[in-house]
C-alpha cells in the first residue's frame, strides 16, 4: 500500500482532507490516526480566526455546504501545541495554510519550515469563504506568485489547492507548478447555495458556501483527469472519496494519494475504513501493488 507523492513516503494513499478532521489529535480517541497515511490539518492563518457566524453549515442531497470562514487557532499556536503532539507518528502530517496575498502566504511557511516536523505544505488557494480566497486560483499570475514566494522559503514539499471553480483549471495548475509547487491537490469546494424560501433568506449567514461531499465527486474527477494531462503529477485528489471504491477510481485517473473530507462528518473512522478496504479490493483485481494502477487509465 506504501506510495510515495513529491518524495513524501506514505505508508497508504488515504489521507484525511483539510478541514474535516481538525488536526488529528482532538480524534485520537475515536480514530487510529497511525493507520492513516496522512493527515492534512484545518487551513491555518497568520493571526488566530474565529469565522464567520452561523450558521455556516447545511446538508444538501448527497453533500454539504459550509462557509466556516476559516476558523483557526493561528499559527503560533499550531507551531507551539499542535505539531509537536504530532511528531514520530506512522502518518504524514501536512499542514494547510491560508495567506492575504504571497508574503503573508510566504510568512506562514517560513515559520513551518523553522518549526520542523512538517512533512508537506498544502496551500489553501481556493477558499471559497473569505474576501479574496479564491482570487489566487482563479488566477494564474496569482497562484503563481503565492507559490513562488512560498517556494523561496522552504525544501518542504508544496501542494497548491485548487478550486473547481474555474472553466479551466489546467492554465492554474500549470501556473502553480511554474510557481514551484511539488504537487497539486485537487480540489477545493463547489461554490453554491442553499435559500429558505419561507424566511426569504440564505440558509447560511455568508450567503454563499462550499459543496462538498459526494455530489462533487465527478467533478473532482474530470479536474484531476484535466490537471494530469496538462501538468502531470503528483496529485492529492479530494472530493466526495467515502469509500476504497471511490479511492481507486481517483488512482486510477491519475492521482497518487486521495483525501477523505467529508465523509468524516457521517462516519468519523472513515479514512481509516477506506485505507482498510483498499488492500483486499485491490486483491480482488489482482493487484498486488497500489502503485501498479495509479495513472492507468489512458489520457486520451
Ligand atoms: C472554510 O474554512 O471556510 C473552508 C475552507 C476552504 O474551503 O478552503
Amino acid at each position: 500500500m506504501a506510495v510515495s507523492v513529491a518524495g513524501i513516503a506514505l505508508q497508504n494513499p488515504v489521507l484525511c482532507a483539510s478541514g474535516t478532521f481538525g488536526y488529528g489529535v482532538e480524534l485520537e480517541p475515536l480514530v487510529r490516526l497511525d493507520r492513516l497515511g496522512g493527515l492534512v490539518g484545518k487551513t491555518v492563518t497568520a493571526e488566530p480566526r474565529r469565522g464567520n457566524a452561523p450558521p455556516r453549515t447545511f446538508e444538501t442531497p448527497a453533500g454539504m455546504l459550509n462557509s466556516i470562514g476559516l476558523e483557526n487557532p493561528g499559527i503560533e499556536s499550531y507551531c507551539e501545541e499542535i505539531l509537536p503532539r504530532l511528531r514520530g507518528r506512522a502518518f504524514r502530517v501536512f499542514a494547510n495554510v491560508a495567506g492575504e496575498d504571497a508574503r503573508s502566504f510566504a510568512r506562514l511557511v517560513s515559520r513551518l519550515d523553522r518549526a520542523g516536523g512538517v512533512d508537506g505544505i498544502e496551500l489553501n488557494l481556493s477558499c471559497p469563504n473569505v474576501a479574496g480566497g479564491l482570487d489566487f486560483s482563479t488566477d494564474a499570475r496569482l497562484a503563481r506568485e503565492v507559490v513562488a514566494a512560498c517556494r523561496a522559503e522552504t525544501r518542504v514539499p508544496l501542494f497548491a489547492k485548487l478550486t473547481p471553480n474555474v472553466t479551466d483549471p489546467a492554465p492554474i495548475a500549470v501556473a502553480a507548478r511554474e510557481g514551484g509547487a511539488d504537487g497539486l491537490t485537487c480540489v477545493n469546494t463547489v461554490l453554491g447555495m442553499a435559500v429558505d424560501w419561507r424566511r426569504r433568506a440564505s440558509r447560511l449567514s455568508a450567503r454563499h458556501a462550499g459543496l462538498s461531499g459526494p455530489a462533487i465527486r465527478p467533478i473532482a474527477l474530470r479536474v484531476v483527469d484535466q490537471v494530469r494531462r496538462a501538468v502531470g503529477g503528483p496529485i492529492l485528489a479530494a472530493g466526495g472519496i467515502a469509500t476504497a471504491e471511490d479511492a481507486l477510481e481517483f488512482l486510477v485517473a491519475g492521482a497518487s494519494a486521495v483525501q477523505v473530507g467529508t465523509a468524516s462528518f457521517v462516519e468519523i473512522t472513515a479514512p481509516e475504513r477506506v485505507a482498510a478496504d483498499l488492500p483486499a479490493l485491490l486483491a480482488s483485481a489482482g493487484v498486488g501493488d497500489v502503485n501498479d494502477l495509479i495513472g492507468t487509465l489512458p489520457k486520451d
